[in-house]
């Protein structure tokens, strides 16, 4: 039960159940959402929760969120806790570089994703999905959730990676990843340096990659001598890899090979599984929702009737039905369910006072479920975002799909473009229909996506090679 904090600038309420200690462990493996929610509803938005020895204090409401999501990396910290993240992303690459160089990587980063990058990428993303659509048949049923992993990650490897990987050596980065990926399980995050054969491999893998840039980076460095020397060269090109090593730190220096794939694995890493997690659940969400399909296809004949066949930044950027859909199925199933910062000096918050050590712990999934915040949490319903509607009621930080503030993800409009392209082009194509219950979230895994089968059905409506006047008649 609870424990009163007594406020007043004391420590937040610690919430404890069965043995002391041990209880509180196993409640937290066994389903640590529950948990979160108990504590909760003990204590209210902020209590504490021992577990092993770590003093773990979770925030929750828009107050609470707000303590956590204005403060400082000065005042919470993030190195702490993404530690398990530096054998991936490499020496010297964000969490493992001194804050003032953290942020200017940050902020390069940033860079490649502003909205003049982002229109740039759209005929990239089409191109992919059209592609990627075309090979399948005129009719069947196909995992979702696998299907839209490999696309996205054909994707990101043409906007962020480069043509020069999308297009020569696709399979041999995929495995990379793929091994890179398998290194960064729960057990990685206790433990990075445990001498695993997972760990071995990742460690392998991201040698491997550097291995693999090395000759691609320095054709572009040379190509960019040749630019900048007036000589005869093509055109740069307008991916996330050349606008790294384009930018500049504050004192003039570029970033280095290592650095550039660093920050390349970053982007990929943040990117890749939460797109694909959400891009399924909209689907599956959407297909199940005859009220929100039917929109969302009215939406696409109005869109094509003012932009023409063309997706464009322009044209996705209309398509508030599917904007809205996303939204709504990143509250009810946020990838990342918590987001974590240790605590450097004391943090005020609703009377009470977090002490330095302790992790901050905002929960996106338990807190896109808290009726304080949204009206009938469990229902999907995208309408709530619809103008006019509650959004205009809500406290700042009440939506935490993106997580907020100072370090909310930079890779959002992307991530909007990414879904809402491969959603548009899906509906345009098929005829779609969901097939079986819909799946239930995967809390063991480090992204949580869906468990089991996410199978829909899909029927070309112009089949292949067929005649559109002849399909339509
Ligand atoms: C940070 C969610 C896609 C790049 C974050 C955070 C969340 C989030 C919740 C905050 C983490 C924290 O506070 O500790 C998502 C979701 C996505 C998505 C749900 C897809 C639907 C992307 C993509 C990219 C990206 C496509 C890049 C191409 C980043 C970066 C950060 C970040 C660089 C760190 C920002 C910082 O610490 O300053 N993301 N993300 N994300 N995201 Fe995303």
């Amino acid at each position: 039960g609870a424990v009163a904090g007594g406020g007043g600038g004391g420590p937040p309420p610690m919430y404890s159940e069965g043995l002391p200690l041990i209880g509180n462990i196993l409640a937290f493996m066994r389903d640590p959402l529950a948990l979160v929610r108990r504590g909760h509803a003990a204590c209210g938005g902020v209590f504490t929760i021992r577990i092993a020895h770590k003093r773990m204090t979770f925030l929750l409401g828009a107050v609470p969120h707000a303590a956590f999501f204005r403060a400082t990396d000065e005042q919470l910290d993030q190195t702490e806790v993404y530690r398990f993240s530096v054998p991936v992303f490499g020496k010297g690459v964000v969490y493992d570089a001194p804050l003032p160089k953290r942020l200017q990587q940050f902020r390069l980063l940033s860079l490649s994703l502003r909205v003049n990058m982002l229109e740039t990428y759209v005929p990239m993303m089409v191109a992919e999905c059209e592609a990627f659509f075309n090979a399948w048949a005129d009719e069947g049923e196909v995992e979702l959730f696998d299907a839209l992993s490999q696309l996205i990650i054909l994707t990101a490897s043409r906007c962020l990676m480069g043509r020069e990987i999308r297009e020569n050596l696709f399979g041999q980065v995929s495995r990379l990843i793929h091994d890179l990926d398998e290194g960064m399980q729960p057990l990685s995050v206790l433990a990075p340096y445990l001498p695993t054969a997972a760990h071995r491999r990742r460690d392998a893998a991201r040698e491997e990659l550097r291995a693999l840039y090395t000759p691609i980076i320095k054709a572009r460095r040379a190509a960019d001598a040749d630019r900048a020397a007036g000589a005869d060269a093509p055109a740069a090109p307008d991916d996330m890899l050349q606008t790294l090593l384009e930018s500049r730190y504050r004192d003039g220096r570029a970033m280095d090979d290592n650095e550039v794939v660093g920050m390349l694995v970053a982007a990929l890493f943040a990117g890749q599984h939460t797109s694909s997690i959400t891009s399924t659940w909209t689907g599956l969400e959407l297909l199940r929702s005859p009220t929100q399909l039917a929109a969302a296809l009215a939406e696409q004949d109005a869109v094509r009737s003012t932009f023409g066949d063309e997706l464009t930044y322009a044209s996705l950027g209309a398509m508030n039905v599917l904007h809205r859909a996303m939204k709504e199925t990143l509250r009810m199933y946020p990838p990342l369910i918590f987001l974590l910062r240790s605590v450097v000096t004391p943090r005020p918050v609703g009377g009470y006072v977090i002490p330095s050590g302790d992790v901050a712990m905002v929960s996106t999934q338990v807190s896109g479920r808290l009726p304080e915040l949204f009206d009938e949490p469990d229902v999907w319903d995208p309408e709530r975002f619809a103008p006019g509607r509650e959004e205009d009621r809500r406290a700042p930080f009440s939506y935490l799909g993106f997580g907020g503030g100072r370090h909310g993800c930079m890779g959002e409009g992307f991530a909007y473009l990414q879904v809402k392209t491969i959603w548009a082009v899906l509906l345009r194509t098929f005829d779609l229909r969901a097939v079986g219950p819909l799946a239930a979230p995967d809390f063991g895994a480090m992204v949580v996506g869906p468990k089991g089968a996410t199978t829909i059905h899909y029927r070309r409506r112009v089949p292949r090679g067929g005649d559109p006047a002849a399909a339509a008649a």
